[in-house]
């Protein structure tokens, strides 16, 4: 693909910025998006930063119809001096285009996007709050164009980027979460699209999760499609338990979402010679290691929130009550590194930070 001019309109009517500390995940957006269209003939072309304004879309759009659409997160930090910093922006597009792999959506080149999102959030760079555990979250996304309600790959498709000021995920720091097991319902299953950040994933995953609240848990734990037996993820986070002075992650086994959070996790362990695998965990097992007295922490992990420890795990009428509901000190250790990293207080030995 060969590198394209970035066209860029400016908005006339700049938006008020709201509070920092009073901002919900995702309702606002910045004044400026970008957006790329593709078609079989051209390919991907006509990269532009343009006002931030609804679309005009055929209700035929396939988007509509079968879901074929691909999202990634990530997040932009305000660091001392005014610095912004971006957090392994390459890992999250090169999810987007395994995602797109999955969905049969066309790669973008990589590079080049990667180009034109530090211009767009250079020209949004006020739109970066600077309160403590706020941040700027980016959202890219794929949506199929073409008018037909053939049940086949569009022949068209606009990436979109957009920019939204969040504030803390948690007011008032970490809070441990309870969290039902859930038996009924799966979130994906091996050969599926789990390792895919697509749509269908997240909203298949609403019932269970309003069962989960009905029942006074804040999300669901889920287990895999087959035999309702080994741990995959919590909520759209990954999930990491320490059991006995040794950390324990689901393994990869193309139902689990590669998180980036959760690869940084693993390296940072790794650093620090703290035991970490990554391998099948039953439920069976965490609640027989629980009995024995050997679950220390648990928690999951994602872009939203970086770290959200799990203080009560509730499985067929059985309560997991971990580290007497408060935050264990690994988590928070984790939390702090992570989150120090991304905002430039702490050194970034590995260069996972890029500054925009
Ligand atoms: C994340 O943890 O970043 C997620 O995947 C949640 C997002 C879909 C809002």
């Amino acid at each position: 693909m060969n590198e394209q001019k970035l066209e860029i309109v400016k908005s006339k009517n700049l938006k008020p910025k709201p509070q920092s500390d009073q901002i919900p995940f995702g309702r606002t957006f910045t004044d400026h998006m970008f957006v790329m269209d593709y078609e079989v003939e051209k390919g991907w072309h006509d990269p532009r930063i343009v006002p931030y304004e609804p679309l005009t879309l055929d209700p035929a759009a396939m988007i509509f119809h079968y879901g074929q659409t691909v999202f990634e997160g990530l997040k932009a930090y305000r660091a001392e001096e005014d610095r912004i910093l971006l957090f392994r922006p390459d890992m999250n597009f090169q999810r987007l285009n395994r995602s797109s792999e999955r969905l049969s959506i066309p790669p973008i080149d990589e590079d080049q996007v990667m180009n034109h999102l530090t211009e767009l959030i250079s020209i949004e760079k006020d739109w970066v709050p600077s309160t403590e555990g706020t941040s700027l979250y980016i959202r890219p996304f794929i949506i199929a164009t073409e008018t037909s309600l053939a049940v086949a790959p569009s022949q068209s498709y606009k990436l979109m980027i957009i920019l939204s000021p969040v504030g803390s995920y948690f007011t008032g720091g970490l809070r441990p979460v309870t969290i039902n097991v859930e038996d009924q319902f799966t979130r994906a299953v091996k050969g599926g699209t789990g390792m895919a950040k697509t749509a269908g994933n997240y909203s298949s995953g609403y019932q269970a999760q309003a069962k989960a609240y009905k029942e006074g848990n804040a999300d669901v734990l889920w287990l895999d499609g087959m035999e309702k037996k080994y741990i995959e993820e919590v909520g759209s986070m990954n999930i990491f338990f320490k059991i006995n002075g040794e950390v324990v992650t689901p393994e990869l086994n193309g139902s689990i979402l590669k998180g980036i959070t959760r690869m940084s996790i693993i390296e940072l362990l790794k650093k620090w010679d703290i035991p970490v695998v990554e391998r099948k965990i039953s439920v069976e097992e965490l609640y027989k290691a629980y009995e024995e007295g050997l679950v220390e922490e648990a928690f999951g992990t994602g872009t939203a929130a970086v770290i959200s420890p799990v203080g009560e795990l509730n499985w067929l009428g059985r309560k997991m009550i971990i580290n007497d509901h408060q935050i264990g000190e690994l988590s928070q250790k984790l939390y702090d590194t992570i989150t120090g990293i991304q905002t430039g207080k702490v050194e970034d030995r590995h260069e996972w930070t890029l500054e925009v």
